[in-house]
């Protein structure tokens, strides 16, 4: 049975709303995410434990990032659960905020915080056209402690059957890509910045993009990599908030909340241009000095 709130009890309510936005508000809140009812999750508070914070010196190039170590709780997200009162706030409020300075989450937090977010993914239905059309969502892969992740446009016809970035002829040379550095797939975590394949692979729309922002971010806000690779324009203009293209934008390190970013061409690109490869490798040989990693002597 449900029983109507009085007026007084919707007064109150709205009274609370007011001074929570006001708050938000003063503390430099300018937009707040509108998520779909069935994608709000509930959060759930989990202690962190609070250490002295690390020597402010700078690191030297290409060393591993300190994390700090915070007393404020790290916010995870849940599945909403019939009936529960969903957040206000579930999305990143503030995308500006350096991701470097965020408290750091344990493995177990990560791959939970991943599982949840990868629940809500799959009930999206924000892009009428793709969630129609797809056979289903692709969430990601790899591993929930990366130092890099690889950010690609949106899943193919071998993604969407399979529910795996890059496992057709892109993602092959991919993996090529990725063992040329070195470094192996389960090393790295791949995502895209659409979550649902554009039908006939089409470039994805503005609005596609628009609601599917908030994933990737989200996604790198619980993986926390200390390098991020864009793969094609689409990638790097979306995560870089730019409209120069790849050609420009790569050779050079750009920041994403205090994450260093690598721009290189799309492998689907390289496979029907190979005289570009020369390019990327160059962009990795680039990335993996950054990272420590020794070069090939040959
Ligand atoms: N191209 C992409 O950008 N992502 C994939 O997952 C596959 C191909």
């Amino acid at each position: 049975m449900t029983t109507n709130p009085g007026p007084n009890a919707l007064q109150r309510a709205r009274t609370i709303l007011r001074q929570k936005l006001e708050s938000l508000h003063r503390s430099g809140v300018q937009q707040i995410t509108r998520l779909p009812q069935a994608a709000i999750p509930i959060v759930q508070e989990v202690a962190i434990v609070t250490e002295p914070p690390p020597d402010p010196s700078p690191a030297p190039e290409g060393a591993p990032r300190e994390i700090p170590h915070v007393a404020a709780p790290v916010r995870l997200a849940e599945p909403a659960k019939p009936g529960s009162i969903p957040a206000v706030v579930a999305a990143p409020l503030v995308p500006a905020t350096p991701l470097a300075s965020a408290p750091s989450l344990t493995r177990d937090q990560r791959i939970s915080a991943l599982s949840v977010l990868r629940k809500e993914v799959a009930l999206c239905r924000r892009c009428a056209e793709l969630a129609e059309k797809r056979t289903q969502t692709v969430f990601g892969a790899g591993n929930p402690q990366p130092r890099l992740c690889f950010l690609g446009e949106a899943p193919g016809a071998d993604e969407d059957r399979q529910g795996e970035p890059f496992v057709g002829a892109a993602g092959q040379l991919l993996n090529k890509i990725i063992a040329a550095c070195t470094l192996k797939r389960e090393d790295v975590f791949i995502l895209n910045v659409l979550k649902c394949r554009p039908p006939g692979n089409r470039t994805p729309l503005p609005d596609e993009v628009a609601n599917c922002r908030t994933f990737f971010e989200r996604q790198l806000e619980i993986l926390q990599p200390e390098f991020i690779c864009c793969l094609g324009a689409v990638a790097a203009q979306t995560l870089l908030r730019s409209t120069r293209p790849v050609g420009q934008l790569r050779g050079k390190f750009h920041d994403y909340r205090g994450i260093r970013v690598v721009v290189t061409y799309h492998p689907s690109y390289l496979l029907r241009a190979p005289e570009m490869k020369r390019h990327t490798w160059d962009d990795m040989k680039m990335l993996m000095q950054a990272m420590g990693i020794p070069l090939p002597t040959s």
